[in-house]
């Protein structure tokens, strides 16, 4: 099947297939084509160009003129949770009222909230609920997102969510890559025996987990209150054992060396990012670890956010994405995501875009088939309504800017 798109107002992202990142200044620019063409054979994209040099004997299956309307690859979400039980809209409401979010950790709320509800939930019942969330983000320009377990802290709750993970992943035409996160928060029944439920997630979790071939990725919350530096590393050590690349949530409230011991095993990405030393950031220079920063997460907690122009100034790519989960971040939609960026932590729409597309990508390891207009890449398309300009994107950054989403050559409706 071939489809040829014609008259688009700009083709945004076009990429070199040798590009899988882009960092510091290279952020900066975005390349884009106006007046342009594609085309799509099955699930790729064939070619594009200017419309100048469209040739006349394509004879395509299917032609869609977008006039007015611009082109760019879908989202690539690096880092997500959607898949939960319930909600913690109670807990919300709390933190209005004046108590923080450690606060209602400290009381039992927060992950443990989740994890009471979703180890309360059966299978289908949490498939049901994470669909409609999977759903709605691809509606909102997401391609490819990659999603977590870690609310269900059991040998069973935790193979749980992985299964949830594997079936969305079946039913949708959308990439998806699973991290194991059973590093998330100690268990109460753990309380008093840290070591017994490391030694269960390594010992008993990770091999079942590695058989069923259930993740990808290995994550780990190091952080004061939840795990150390030196359980991290225990931790993705053993996950390295069983082939799975690490992720991690670092640097969210505390600086304690969270991001060093990513580098050291030479992690995927790491994640969060709220409070950066200058120490943290000369770290990452010069390393294959892709710093991920969550603007929804402080937007939504009213934390700071993680410091992307120096962070850029410093040489450093930055990769943004939602987090999407019940507690920090109830939203999934990575064109909000894009705007905060570009409002809250002054990443130019070139930047933020980059970040979005190619470096969410790299964060998940996909860039080679993902995160650009590139041929022989997935044709993961979103069609924007008619727009003046690519700044609508951010500037207008409550309305709803996407006409259409294109998953491997395919409209979804
Ligand atoms: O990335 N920080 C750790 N984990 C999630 C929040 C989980 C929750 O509150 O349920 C995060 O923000
Ligand atoms: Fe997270």
């Amino acid at each position: 099947m071939k489809t040829l798109i014609i008259n688009i107002k700009e083709l945004l992202q076009v990429r070199d297939a040798s590009i899988l990142k882009v960092s510091g200044s290279e952020m900066a620019v975005l390349p884009t084509i106006k007046n342009a063409y594609l085309i799509i054979e099955n699930d790729l994209i064939a070619d594009f160009g200017s419309m100048e040099d469209l040739a006349e004997d394509l004879n395509p299956e299917k032609c869609i003129d977008v006039k007015g309307k611009m082109i760019l690859p879908t989202w690539c979400d690096s880092h997500s949770h959607i898949v939960f039980a319930g909600n913690r809209e109670h807990e919300f409401v709390d933190r209005i009222n004046g108590l923080s979010y450690e606060e209602i950790a400290n009381r039992g709320g927060g992950i443990l909230n989740s994890v009471k509800k979703l180890n309360e939930s059966t299978e289908d019942e949490i498939y049901t609920q994470s669909k409609l969330r999977l759903e709605e983000v691809i509606q909102l320009g997401t391609g490819a997102i990659e999603i977590k377990s870690g609310y269900g802290l059991t040998v069973a709750g935790e193979l749980k969510m992985l299964r949830v993970i594997q079936r969305l992943s079946n039913d949708y035409p959308i990439t998806i890559k699973a991290t194991f996160l059973g590093a998330h928060a100690l268990p109460t029944e753990f309380k008093d025996n840290r070591k017994g439920y490391i030694d269960l997630i390594i010992d008993e979790m990770l091999p079942e987990i590695a058989k069923n071939k259930l993740a990808h990725f290995i994550d780990v919350f190091c952080e004061t209150g939840y795990f150390t530096v030196a359980e991290t590393e225990e931790i993705i050590e053993a996950g390295i054992r069983f082939g799975l690349k690490p992720k991690i949530h670092v640097n969210q409230f505390n600086s304690i060396g969270g991001i060093q011991a990513g580098i050291k095993y030479n992690a995927l990405s790491v994640d969060h990012l709220e409070v950066m030393t200058s120490q943290d950031i000369k770290s990452l220079k010069n390393t294959d670890t892709m710093p991920v920063a969550l603007p929804s997460c402080s937007y939504f907690l009213s934390i700071p956010y993680t410091p992307a122009r120096e962070m850029i100034s410093a040489g450093l790519p930055i990769a943004l994405a939602t987090d999407f989960n019940p507690g920090s971040s109830p939203s999934g939609n990575m064109n909000f995501v894009v705007a905060t960026a570009c409002i809250k932590m002054k990443m130019t729409p070139e930047e933020a875009i980059n970040a979005a597309t190619i470096n969410g990508a790299f964060a998940m390891e996909i860039a080679n088939t993902h995160g650009s207009i590139t041929i022989g890449k997935k044709a993961n398309l979103i069609i924007t309504k008619p727009i003046s300009s690519y700044y609508q994107l951010p500037y207008a950054f409550g309305s709803n800017l996407i006409d259409t989403v294109m998953i491997e050559g395919k409209i979804i409706v």
